[in-house]
């Protein structure tokens, strides 16, 4: 590949707070290091379309602090095609785009590594999810503003919670996975945590609560990641089988907007500083990670090929906790 001279940016799939300080890190950082940076509109639609607006250091002012993507994202099926994959190579071949940074979650970096068999440009992506499920990655970019997001509510429901005397079951987001509730649910001391990773069995939650009352604990928090399914059915079991009022919160969209805390913005902008770096050496196909504290990267092929483990310890912790 010949001398670098121009970036693309896009984000893509679900959105997260923090987007916008990684794109605004990057068009400057591209700018410091006198590339030009162009951002891809509405995800891979706009790869595919060829439809992009120039990113140049003026075009992120006052962005730093706001939720979403300025470039806005979408879930492209035509993407996943090879007519769309073919179509996207050729939008960064005639626009003479050396290299693209990608800013999304799990099927963002799938559909990355997807494309990079297709083109010559060299391929970054920055995880971006609030569920933090990205592969070899302690910590995805928003999901710190969506646990913060969650424990603000929780602390509202308790209030409610402990003056009526219920149980309540708050569902989080997370798509299959239970980080965002295993974290939110430690963070807020729920009484229990569901995960879809760890398979329950509701009679013995039935008792936890039965015992909780025995001991004097008038409310519950249950967090429920949206991957265990059937919350709503869950609380009307419960209701059933326990002296207790249940009400089910389902926190919902919330969780994924909202200006993004600073520790969102520092991972935002250290993983960009990364993937400029790494452009700038000539490396390809990487996903910038962060991992025990230090930013790093892995390849795309690796990012994709493996499942992000919970720790389950964590689980135990919680329910030492909650005694
Ligand atoms: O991946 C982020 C996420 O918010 C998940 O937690 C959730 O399951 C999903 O996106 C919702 O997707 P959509 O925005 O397509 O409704």
């Amino acid at each position: 590949m010949g001398k670098l001279r121009k970036l693309a940016v896009v984000t893509s799939g679900g959105d997260a707070p923090g987007m916008n300080a990684a794109i605004r890190a990057l068009a400057r950082l591209a700018a410091w290091n006198g590339l030009e940076v162009v951002g891809f509109e509405r995800g891979w639609e706009g790869v595919i379309e060829n439809k992009f607006m120039r990113l140049d250091s003026r075009a992120v002012s006052g962005i730093l602090h706001l939720g979403g993507t300025i470039l806005r994202t979408s879930r492209c099926e035509k993407f996943k095609t090879r007519e769309g994959l073919e179509k996207a190579a050729e939008t960064l071949a005639v626009n003479d785009i050396g290299g693209l940074i990608v800013i999304g979650g799990d099927g963002s970096i799938r559909g990355a590594n997807e494309l990079s068999k297709y083109t010559d440009a060299s391929i970054m992506a920055l995880p971006a999810s609030i569920d933090n499920d990205v592969y070899g990655t302690d910590e995805t970019i928003g999901f710190d503003t969506a646990v913060n997001t969650a424990l603000t509510e929780i602390n509202k429901i308790r209030d409610t919670a402990v003056s009526h005397e219920r149980t309540f079951i708050i569902e989080v987001m997370g798509r299959r996975r239970g980080f965002l509730a295993l974290e939110v649910g430690l963070t807020a001391g729920a009484e229990i945590i569901l995960v879809p990773e760890v398979k329950f069995d509701q009679e013995k939650l039935y008792e936890i609560l039965r015992k909780n009352a025995a001991k004097g604990k008038r409310s519950s928090i249950i967090v429920a990641a949206e991957g265990i399914g059937e919350t709503r059915k869950l609380a009307e079991d419960i209701q059933k089988n326990v002296d207790t009022e249940v009400r089910l919160s389902v926190l919902g969209y919330v969780q994924r907007g909202g200006s993004p805390t600073a520790r969102s913005r520092m991972l935002a902008t250290l993983f960009a500083e990364k993937a400029i770096d790494l452009l700038l050496d000539g490396v390809e196909g990487k996903v910038i990670v962060l991992q025990r504290g230090e930013i790093t990267s892995i390849t795309l092929e690796e990012a994709c090929s493996k499942e992000k483990p919970l720790n389950v310890n964590l689980l135990e912790l919680a329910e030492k906790l909650a005694i």
